[in-house]
């Protein structure tokens, strides 16, 4: 069963846990939705309580913390091992486990077993999955079994290979109808909630606009109803590249960086751990100890006088 969040003391009170009707209302009231992703509790806890109303635990995570080239080697039991240390982080903000290469594309059933399981095991509030029209059956069964389904349009990182790279989608006019599209058969299937990846700014809007469910753009412009980027994109923690849309607000490789080094000094100089850092004993305990252990402290004496014949190394 999922796993129950830790509640923080210094929580602000008033807030609700956010849900798909709130972020429905969201788009319909005019109130950007502010989306970020996060793959571990410490980085939840933060998110949570900055305000933000959603949180995605993307497959992302192949990238920017497991290193590989692309998403496409993320499994389903690494997906639910991060999205429960998220969980046990957050206590408002709206949970979308991002569902894996293959884990809803080879049938119907499978795609319903798993998004399943982020729900139950994880205790997400959603689940995401990317693609258009050839997505349908998968999500009307998914959303027909309860579970609500964010969509993915435009670049669609698990499709990289088909796309030849990561590159912009929607930048001619039959590619442009044809996401339109896929857009509305979405929202007719039933997601509640449509992600537009890295297509033109004018694009997103239209698309936007023809919806009543809210998108949430990357790299798509100020036209969506809500923007999601890559957390360690924003922190400055990946830095093998920076996709163009990304704005860093911090530059935390730097900073880390920074911090082992003046470890690695502070250890070799023997400046650190200091009195500070070391835990203290009582002295007549410590002579007391002294007293006792006399006879164990391997000087030449005591070896010569055999004191130490069981304890030699
Ligand atoms: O995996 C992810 O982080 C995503 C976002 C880029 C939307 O899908």
């Amino acid at each position: 069963m999922s796993t129950q969040p830790v509640i923080s003391p210094t929580r602000p009170t008033g807030r609700k846990k956010i849900t798909t009707i709130s972020l429905i209302n969201k788009k319909q009231q005019g109130e950007p939705i502010a989306m970020l992703t996060a793959y571990d509790y410490p980085t939840a806890l933060a998110l949570d309580q900055a305000g933000v109303d959603a949180i995605l635990i993307g497959d992302s995570l192949g990238m920017v913390v497991l290193g590989y080239e692309n998403t496409l080697a993320v499994t389903m039991e690494d997906m639910l091992h991060h999205c429960k240390a998220v969980r046990r982080g957050v206590q408002y903000a709206f949970l979308v486990g991002d569902m894996p290469f293959m884990s809803y594309q080879v049938s119907v059933t499978e795609a319903v077993r798993n998004a399943g399981r982020f729900l139950q095991e994880a205790g997400m509030d959603a689940v995401k999955l990317e693609g258009g029209r050839e997505r349908l059956d998968a999500i009307r069964a998914i959303v027909s079994a309860g579970i609500p389904v964010m969509g993915h349009l435009g670049l669609t990182p698990q499709s990289v290979n088909q796309l030849g790279g990561f590159r912009p989608q929607g930048r001619d006019a039959a590619a442009a109808q044809r996401l339109l599209q896929d857009a509305k058969l979405l929202q007719e299937a039933g997601c509640f909630s449509l992600v537009l990846e890295s297509i033109p700014a004018r694009l997103a809007a239209f698309v936007s606009q023809s919806l009543h469910i809210p998108t949430i753009g990357i790299g798509a412009g100020a036209g969506c109803d809500g923007q999601v980027l890559v957390t360690y994109d924003l922190l400055g923690l990946f830095e093998r590249f920076t996709p163009k849309f990304v704005k860093q607000y911090a530059h935390l490789s730097e900073s880390m960086q920074d911090a082992f080094k003046a470890y690695v000094e502070d250890v070799k100089s023997a400046s650190f751990p200091a009195v500070e850092h070391s835990v203290e004993m009582p002295d007549e305990e410590w002579q007391t100890f002294l007293k006792e252990s006399d006879h164990l402290i391997l000087t030449k004496k005591n070896v010569e006088q055999g004191m130490l014949s069981g304890n030699k190394r």
